[in-house]
């Protein structure tokens, strides 16, 4: 199965392409936003992956949405998280790590100094994050009202995220992924329902995509452009952003944009694992054409369906999310047949090792 043979991504070779998708977890250490080595050793544990992609992780203290997301802005964070990369690749592995800044998917609570959470537009998320009570509970909330970011602190963010690159390389990972779905700051530019602007930012097809074109070039020029990927979700809604009517005309603009720049890879979010409709073929074959690149596909994907993308060419590899968290060894298991080990969701979003380290390997089921 191609599945299962090794893939070039820029300068990697990855053993195969059953990679492990970004997968917020929350537990890292706060306040500080610090990886732990508990995180360390549920990474490690899954470094079989063909490409090990992080759970989404900020640019700056301002980009943070949730609690217990990591950081990767500080030299403690960029410390913490070589320990994590040691630990993948001593397992032969490989990492990208995702970045996010989260835009108005915040809280006051989260923010430097109690501000608002910034935004395209002042128009509100109508979503909710998770924050910690006093005792470490987590609980879920409302998210707060933002405000609009201007001209100079949309240069901040793209320079943020150059610098998120440059940080990434310092970490030893191999690769970085501009997280521009689901909703969060990226997104929320690209989509007209969140994005209200009159500035070069705001209106077009074009000026809508400009601050995550300058991101991904912000990226580049301090890394390499085959170190830099970006994952997009250009169908259906999530934390209530949707994409507006020309939404598959405005992706592949997007996607034509981005396969000039010779990026790493291009990652597909599909929206069916959420309760969207599944991509048409003809949608596929217009984002292959667009993007001979390497593509990267995720959402509710069996070993038969990658496979089969993969055969007609449509993708190369494939980001399984919520199998890779109940199966550190899930390559072995797929290539098996063996059966999976259940899911426990409520431990996604949780402290300590239970349903995180704790799910164990085919020997030991
Ligand atoms: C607990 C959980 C956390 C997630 N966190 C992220 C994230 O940090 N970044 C992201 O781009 N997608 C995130 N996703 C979406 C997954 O990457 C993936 O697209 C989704 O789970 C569908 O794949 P699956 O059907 O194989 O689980 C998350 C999904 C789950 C279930």
């Amino acid at each position: 199965m191609k599945l299962f043979q090794p893939l070039q991504i820029g300068p990697l070779t990855v053993a195969n392409r059953v990679f492990m998708a970004p997968l917020t977890r929350l537990r890292s250490r706060e306040p500080g936003d610090v990886p732990t080595p508990l995180m360390a050793e549920y990474y490690r544990q899954r470094a079989s992956a063909g490409l090990i992609i992080s759970e989404a992780t900020q640019i700056s203290f301002q980009a943070k949405g949730y609690s217990g997301s990591p950081g990767i802005h500080t030299a403690e964070q960029i410390a913490a998280w070589r320990q994590v990369n040691d630990g993948i690749h001593a397992e032969g592995g490989h990492s990208a790590v995702q970045v996010w800044h989260t835009g108005r998917v915040s809280h006051t609570s989260l923010q430097p100094e109690g501000a608002a959470p910034v935004a395209p537009s002042a128009l509100p998320a109508e979503a909710r994050t998770t924050l910690r009570d006093a005792h470490g509970n987590l609980l879920r909330v409302e998210t707060s009202a933002p405000r609009e970011l201007n001209e100079s602190e949309i240069a901040q963010i793209v320079a943020d995220f150059g610098q998120a690159a440059g940080n990434a390389r310092a970490a030893d990972f191999d690769l970085i992924e501009l997280h521009a779905a689901h909703g969060y700051l990226l997104h929320q530019f690209l989509s007209p329902s969140a994005n209200i602007r009159e500035d070069r930012y705001g209106g077009s097809v074009e000026n809508r995509a400009r601050i995550v074109l300058e991101a991904v070039d912000a990226a580049i020029a301090s890394w390499s452009a085959d170190r830099v990927a970006i994952r997009i979700f250009p169908l259906g809604g999530f934390n209530g952003v949707d994409n507006g009517e020309d939404q598959e005309a405005a992706a592949l603009y997007l996607i034509g944009e981005l396969a000039k720049r010779n990026l790493a890879y291009l990652h597909i979010s599909e929206p069916d694992w959420s309760g969207g409709k599944p991509l048409r073929d003809t949608f596929r074959e217009a984002i292959r054409a667009a993007y001979p690149g390497v593509i990267v596909a995720a959402g509710a994907y069996t070993v038969d369906k990658a496979e089969d993308l993969i055969q007609r060419g449509l993708i190369d590899a494939v980001a399984f999310g919520r199998s890779f968290i109940a199966n550190p060894d899930l390559v072995a298991r797929l290539k098996a047949k063996a059966p999976l080990n259940e899911h426990r969701a409520q431990f996604d979003y949780a402290n300590g090792p239970e349903g995180y380290t704790d799910y164990p390997i085919l020997q030991q089921a």
